[in-house]
């Protein structure tokens, strides 16, 4: 039985801040950010959306596609939480107007959370082979102002459909993981930065990669050259190119030359480029990118994912794209929601960033953004309070 990506579907804010114009206000060259880092720009958060918004409004286009009857789970994979208690799946199954006769629930691994929900998403399916999953991944990655990682900032969120007839992607029964106790990236309850050793997270992302690529060799038996192109969790999208070398070298394989280099593995990059860390959603949206922009067809390809979470949980794993599969992407809806985004200048970043949700309590009604088809619309008595546009 095939079980896999039935659908994906991305999504970002409608505000963009240009890393050009932040490289200016520090002092940096923009070459650090473009290059150095692979990062042109930052999505901005609106006070009125947050993860159940942004995770919605990348769910909408798929259950609008596929209908609503047969999904029996939804897995929300974050680490920008809204409530200690609650899971914002809830949210998410209300404004997508889900069948009652459906569990919901909240996973929390870094960034890993949407790999192990779409893992428990295959395994429902498989034990029940005519219902459905929808996994979805939102986050909002803030640093500190002015500290290394603040280029690294961004927001989207992946929806993806999980079914026993998957028209995008067959996921492979194989795996390899691997889990550590490190403190390399975390966010105590007290904070809304995260606080991070940069390098040292960089370095375990790496030394991870190669440990869950050998245990995913081990299990498979495949070697790179199994694999079409390679999707990998993007902090920042320089981190493909650094991955990609070390898997050669791991594999004893030459590093190609520098265009046939970008022809693997640049179509992955696109949308992580323009959003900047989406956390849980990253390497998901860098599958997205991929499909969207391969220009050779990618049917009965294997893809490789590498899915990296701090603290830390890594995976590698695999799928094969489905014939047909170009008929069931929303590229145009990808492409137009990113280019018709509306700038931002310095000044309006930091008065975003600076904003605090309120916590007194009161009655609190927000002031309409530009967004997608949902939207926080207020706070009153501690709860939030969505509404459809
Ligand atoms: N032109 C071109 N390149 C330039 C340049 C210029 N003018 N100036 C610098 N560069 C290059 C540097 O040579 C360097 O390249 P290499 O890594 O290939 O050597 C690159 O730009 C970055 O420069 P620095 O190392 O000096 O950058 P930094 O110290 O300011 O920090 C960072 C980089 C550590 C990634 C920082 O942005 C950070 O802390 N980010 C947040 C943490 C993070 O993303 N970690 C990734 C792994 S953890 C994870 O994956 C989980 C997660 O999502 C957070």
């Amino acid at each position: 039985m095939n079980i896999g990506i039935d659908l994906i579907s991305f999504h970002a804010p409608s505000y963009v801040l240009d890393l050009r114009i932040l490289a200016e206000m520090r002092g940096v060259d923009p070459d650090k950010f473009v290059i150095g880092i692979g990062q042109e720009r930052m999505a901005i958060v609106p006070p009125d959306q947050d993860i159940v918004t942004l995770a919605a409004n990348a769910a909408l286009p798929i259950v609008d596609k596929a209908g609503r009857d047969d999904i029996e789970l939804v897995i929300l994979a974050t680490e920008s939480g809204i409530d200690q208690s609650k899971a914002a799946a809830l949210f998410c199954h209300k404004l997508l107007g889900l069948p009652a006769a459906c569990r919901c629930i909240e996973v929390k691994e870094a960034c890993y959370g949407a790999t192990a929900a779409l893992r428990m998403a295959a395994a429902m399916v498989a034990a029940r082979p005519h219902t459905k999953a929808l996994v979805l991944a939102a986050d909002i990655a803030r640093y500190d102002l002015a500290s290394p990682g603040e280029p690294t900032q961004g927001a989207g969120a992946i929806a993806m459909l999980v079914s026993t007839r998957p028209r995008v992607l067959a996921l492979d029964p194989e795996s390899g993981f691997h889990a550590e106790d490190i403190m390399d990236f975390w966010r105590p309850n007290y904070r809304e930065e995260a606080i991070v050793d940069g390098k040292y997270s960089t370095r375990m992302y790496l030394t991870t990669l190669l440990r869950a690529w050998k245990n995913y060799h081990a299990a498979s038996g495949r070697s790179l050259t199994d694999h079409a192109h390679l999707c990998f969790h993007l902090p920042f999208t320089k981190i493909a190119y650094k991955s990609f070398e070390r898997l050669c070298k791991a594999d004893g394989i030459p590093l190609p030359p520098r265009d046939e280099l970008e022809r693997l593995i640049d179509p992955a990059l696109h949308y992580n480029r323009q959003t900047g860390n989406t956390y849980a959603a990253c390497v998901y949206e860098a599958l997205a990118s991929l499909l969207d922009h391969a220009p050779a067809n990618l049917a009965r390809k294997r893809i490789g994912l590498f899915s990296y979470g701090s603290g830390c949980m890594a995976e590698f794993f695999s799928g094969v794209v489905q014939a047909g599969y170009r008929d069931h992407l929303f590229t145009d809806t990808h492409r137009t929601m990113l280019d018709s985004r509306t700038p931002v200048t310095y000044r309006q970043y930091e008065d975003i960033f600076n904003y605090g949700v309120p916590s007194d309590g009161a009655d609190h009604v927000f002031a309409p953004y530009r967004g997608g088809a949902f939207r926080l619309a207020g706070i009153k008595d501690h709860k939030r309070r969505y509404e459809a546009k």
